[in-house]
């Protein structure tokens, strides 16, 4: 409980819920949020946990700042990242300075200072559309987005760390997951937002694609639970090993909201044909074998714990635009 850990992604989605989970279970946490001249720390500015943690502000992109962020830790969890699909198709080279590189900058400051044991987050949109389920580790890569291409890359990289210069390291895969605080380029906050703020119409795009969704704190139990291994130079899914159709996420929603509201098709949504990942379902018996991790909040219960917060948090949602 000693343990200096730091988190990159900080300020994000998962990574602010992450933190709060280290703290609650006694660690002592370093945030890295990305520097920006409002001074915002993002999602932990309203933490009820942010005095327990310490706060850095800075950029993956920076080797140099890297090398000092990193001097004081003992565990690294990598989570910051860039993340939308749909702009990854506007802004690829973005993608691999942040997603490729600024990983590189992270492995390399963590080999130069001798850390215990670096997480590095990887995603299940690196294996693409499923070939089989549920998918494995041992699933092909298909890099079916510009985001997924910099994620695959990175993950390649953070490999190559282990097995060149023996740095502790474990790939965490999370499949989607979802819950309060997800941004707006998400498809459950899309449709939560949309139907809360009374929009004529639901705009959504293909509903067709199926996804095993996972509850952030599940997700971030299962990154916990890694701290617990030593087999480095591996992968581990962490997903809930059930699959909805986006169609059964809408349908479910509007019960749960009690909205009769009309769904179209906006084409701006759709993504180009070979790019949508049309199936993913997680095997994560890896994961539950070496540590017990499995998922536990349903996918009912975890709407409605977002359901309250996207509630209480309306007005930071544009749900009148598609938020790429
Ligand atoms: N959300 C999901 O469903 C999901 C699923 C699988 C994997 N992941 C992975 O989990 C991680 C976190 O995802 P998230 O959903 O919380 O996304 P997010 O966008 O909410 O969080 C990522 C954070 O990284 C930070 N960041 C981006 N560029 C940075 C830079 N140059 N320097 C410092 N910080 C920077 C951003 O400020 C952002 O808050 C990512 O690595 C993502 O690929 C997410």
């Amino acid at each position: 409980m000693d343990k200096n850990i730091l988190v990159s992604g900080a300020d994000g989605f998962i990574g602010s819920h992450l933190c709060e989970s280290l703290v609650l279970k006694g660690f002592k946490v370093k945030a890295l949020v990305q520097y920006n001249s409002f001074n915002s720390y993002g999602h932990l500015e309203k933490s009820p946990y942010l005095k327990e943690m310490e706060i850095i502000s800075g950029d993956l992109r920076d080797s140099f700042f890297c090398e000092k962020l990193v001097q004081d830790v003992d565990i690294i969890f990598h989570l910051g990242a860039l993340i939308a699909i749909p702009y990854s198709y506007m802004a690829p080279k973005s993608y691999v300075d942040t997603n490729v590189s600024g990983t590189l900058n992270l492995l390399e400051a963590a080999k130069k200072s001798g850390i215990e044991l670096f997480i590095h987050t990887s995603t299940s949109e690196v294996y693409g559309s499923a070939l089989y389920v549920p998918i494995d580790e041992k699933h092909p890569l298909q890099p079916q987005s510009p985001y997924s291409a910099s994620k695959i890359a990175a993950d390649m990289m953070a490999l190559s760390y282990y097995h060149s210069f023996n740095l502790p390291l474990i790939i965490a895969r999370p499949f989607n997951t979802y819950g309060p605080r997800q941004s707006a380029r998400a498809i459950i906050p899309t449709i939560i937002t949309q139907i809360l703020n009374k929009e004529k119409e639901l705009k959504l795009g293909d509903l067709t694609p199926t996804r095993d969704l996972n509850f952030v704190l599940d997700t971030c139990e299962g990154f916990i639970s890694l701290l617990k291994l030593k087999n480095y130079g591996e992968v581990f899914n962490i997903g809930s090993s059930k699959e909805y159709s986006m169609q059964e996420v809408v349908m479910l929603i509007k019960k749960l909201l009690n909205s009769d509201i009309k769904i179209i098709q906006d084409e701006q949504r759709l993504r180009p044909k070979n790019s949508e990942v049309l199936r993913l379902c997680c095997d994560s018996s890896k994961l539950f074998n070496a540590t017990g991790w499995k998922s536990k909040i349903s996918l009912e219960e975890g709407l409605q714990k977002s359901i309250e917060y996207f509630k209480e948090n309306l007005s930071s949602y544009k749900s009148n635009i598609y938020n790429v």
